[in-house]
């Protein structure tokens, strides 16, 4: 049977756990001089609907790493721009890859082409999950503090695609979540209903952005305006003001907290430079990280260790 990664409660926790390590000793692997080749003759095509910079390139960049081959495609210039269904495309390029990697606005998009495709399908960010982000982000607050179920990990801002995925992981993994959005900006009601079904640990939704930051250990932030949104911009920009993570908020977590943000980040609007360039942010680590857990992804999914 195939297995697909397009959201994490679609995932269980040994396999969750076995990513995180296996992400660990790739990474390790990799800084001690191993060259990989557990993908050679392999290949991946990348579909993409929106921007990227990261995603695209530790994808691109895990692959090769691990010897295999990637064929990117932007969606517009395919034939799906002049209506070729979904149900064809995924038939048609399950038969010329060993996985798909997709990056579009609907969840419903990488559910219909995982639906046709006799390869993984990867879900690289949808309007409704970041799935392999938030794996590389947890892969991060590991390195950086330890066992998540033994901190207090806050989200502040939008309850957006990368918020549901923390909401799963929490509910997956069995570790507690803060998150701190406005009103009108909560994250998605049924994935938040689902996961508390799961939850060993809670989850808990505030307003308070003050309140949430108390002793977090591990803070989370993320552009206010998510891609597919901007003509909201300006209503938001006055909306999250109190959101935006500056000294002042920051003080209000443990000292030595750390900062995350999945970039790219907008200074001065979610996150300030004194804190995006302060001792405390790790965004640049956890940039890298997407690719060590990228290689984990496809190394899993491809060679049936999933
Ligand atoms: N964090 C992230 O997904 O970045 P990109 O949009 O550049 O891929
Ligand atoms: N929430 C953001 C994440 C970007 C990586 C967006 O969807 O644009």
């Amino acid at each position: 049977m195939n297995k697909h990664l397009l959201a994490l409660q679609d995932i269980s926790p040994t396999q969750l756990r076995a990513l995180l390590n296996r992400a660990a000793v790739l990474k390790q692997e990799t800084a001690s001089g191993i060259r990989h080749q557990q993908l050679a003759g392999k290949s991946i095509c990348m579909l993409f609907e929106k921007p990227s910079t990261r995603t695209r390139v530790s994808f691109e960049s895990a692959m090769y790493g691990m010897g295999g081959q990637v064929i990117f495609m932007q969606a517009r210039e395919t034939q799906l721009d002049r209506g070729e269904p979904l149900k064809d495309t995924a038939r048609v390029l399950c038969r010329y890859a060993d996985a798909l990697v997709v990056r579009t606005y609907g969840q419903q998009v990488v559910e219909e082409l995982a639906r046709y495709s006799e390869v993984p399908v990867i879900n690289a960010l949808t309007d409704l999950h970041h799935p392999c982000q938030i794996l590389s982000d947890l892969m991060t607050v590991i390195e950086k503090k330890g066992a998540p179920e033994q901190l207090k990990i806050v989200w502040l801002g939008d309850g957006n695609n990368m918020a549901n995925s923390w909401i799963q992981a929490a509910a997956v993994l069995g570790f507690p979540l803060t998150l701190a959005c406005p009103e009108g900006y909560k994250p998605d009601a049924a994935i938040l209903e689902s996961a508390c079904k799961i939850a060993t640990q809670p989850i808990t939704v505030l307003q308070d952005p003050l309140a949430a930051m108390q002793d977090a250990d591990v803070v989370n932030i993320d552009v206010w305006t998510s891609m597919g949104k901007e003509k909201e911009k300006e209503e938001r920009l006055a909306i999250f003001r109190p959101y935006q993570l500056n000294a002042d908020l920051l003080a209000k977590a443990a000292k030595d907290a750390v900062v995350l943000h999945c970039l790219p980040a907008h200074r001065d609007e979610e996150i300030t430079e004194e804190v995006l360039e302060g001792p405390q942010s790790v965004v640049f680590d956890q940039s890298e990280n997407k690719m060590h857990m990228h290689k984990a992804i496809l190394e899993m999914l491809i060679n049936d260790t999933f």
